[in-house]
């Protein structure tokens, strides 16, 4: 059950687990590096998260360390059922209770006001936290046996995009973690949707791994209004930096509906480089199949192109391409998430077709 890869960097300890279940050793050891103030960095169904105890101000402080994460920019936190929502947040609404009851454990974070015993520096000075109770095992059994909330952002360094394997978060972090559990890749791959319930009405911070259509359900009139960076300077949303989910490597978003049309504006773009590398779905992979690029498949369909992307970003950036070029998918279900970080990526850089 526990392994030390060879890839392991000597102080950090990687456990390797079954994802769904996940023996009590491994487990326990993780809990009792978070309850003595570690870092553990462990799967959700969305992405691998770097977790530390919430009451914690000085592991929390860590996060920020490891991650390179600027100061202004507040975690989540994790826990184990909506039972323990009252512990973290304060004047909670109805309408949480009615959310979590429909989506946890899953990929949907709210936004409320927070409880006094969560540390400033996890919320980044704001009065209000973040939270969800996430769906995976590893993790939600973590955060039983360490019987605390979880302040837990993506495990990357800032900028990079968000790991969704444990070789990621080596490749990233390494010797900055105390334990890494590993329980192979996520599901989801991009991830939670961040949803505000504060005094000013429902808004999507970040669409994510839940769907606008479910929360439609419950909030009939809910939108996503993209805010990059440079719109409004002033008052950035904390999450719509830019340069948030970037591969190394410039990446130019191509958007359009006559598939011929965007096809061959991205083929004249292949031909002007010599360096270039593609992610596209299977479809679009075999249209480009002899051309002088690199490519990374993205499957068929949103889900896929969801579990594939960051992967794909990461793999075009470590063969050494110049420029990635890629295809906007139709902003709905989790294609919404995944043209969400290709712009954000792409600093907005959009070639309309
Ligand atoms: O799926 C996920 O949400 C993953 C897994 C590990 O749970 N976590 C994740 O965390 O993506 P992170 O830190 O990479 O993104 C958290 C986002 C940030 O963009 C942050 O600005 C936003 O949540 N956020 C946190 N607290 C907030 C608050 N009080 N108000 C508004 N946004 C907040
Ligand atoms: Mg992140």
């Amino acid at each position: 059950m526990t392994q030390a890869a060879k890839t392991t960097p000597t102080s950090m300890r990687r456990i390797c687990l079954d994802a769904k279940q996940p023996a009590a050793e491994g487990i326990n050891f993780a809990a009792e590096t978070i309850g003595s103030g570690g870092l553990v960095a462990f799967p959700t169904e969305t992405v691998y998260g770097l977790g530390a105890k919430a009451w914690d101000a000085s592991a929390v402080d860590k996060i920020f360390r490891a991650k390179g994460r600027p100061a202004n920019d507040p975690l989540i936190v994790h826990i184990a059922s909506m039972e323990q929502l009252p512990a973290v947040a304060r004047e909670i609404p109805g309408l949480a209770y009615a959310l979590g009851r429909q989506f946890w454990p899953g990929a949907l974070t709210l936004v409320l006001k927070k409880a006094t015993k969560i540390p400033l520096n996890l919320t980044a000075g704001l009065d209000t936290v973040a939270v969800r109770v996430p769906d995976h095992p590893v993790a939600l059994a973590l955060l039983m046996a360490a019987d605390a909330p979880i302040a837990a952002p993506s495990a990357n360094r800032f900028s990079r995009p968000s790991p969704t394997t444990a070789q990621h978060v080596l490749d990233d972090l390494g010797d900055a973690v105390d334990v890494l559990l590993d329980a192979g890749k996520t599901a989801i791959g991009v991830e939670s949707t961040i949803l505000s319930l504060l005094d000013e009405g429902p808004q999507v911070l970040r669409p994510g791994g839940v769907s606008l259509e479910a929360l439609r359900e419950f909030i009939p009139k809910l939108d996503f209004r993209p805010r990059l960076l440079g719109e409004d300077e002033a008052a950035p949303a904390p999450g719509s930096m830019l340069k948030h989910y970037s591969p190394r490597a410039r990446l130019l978003v191509f958007q359009g509906d006559d598939d011929l049309a965007v096809r061959a504006a991205m083929g004249a773009e292949i031909e002007r480089h010599q360096n270039i590398g593609l992610m596209a779905d299977d479809a679009d992979a075999a249209a480009f199949c002899g051309f002088n690029v690199k490519i990374e498949r993205l499957g068929t369909g949103d889900e896929q192109a969801a579990k594939r992307l960051f992967a794909a970003m990461r793999a075009l950036d470590e063969q050494g391409v110049d420029l990635i070029i890629a295809r906007a998918p139709e902003k709905r279900g989790l294609g919404l998430a995944v043209w969400d970080r290709l712009l954000r990526a792409a600093e907005g850089s959009l070639v309309e077709v």
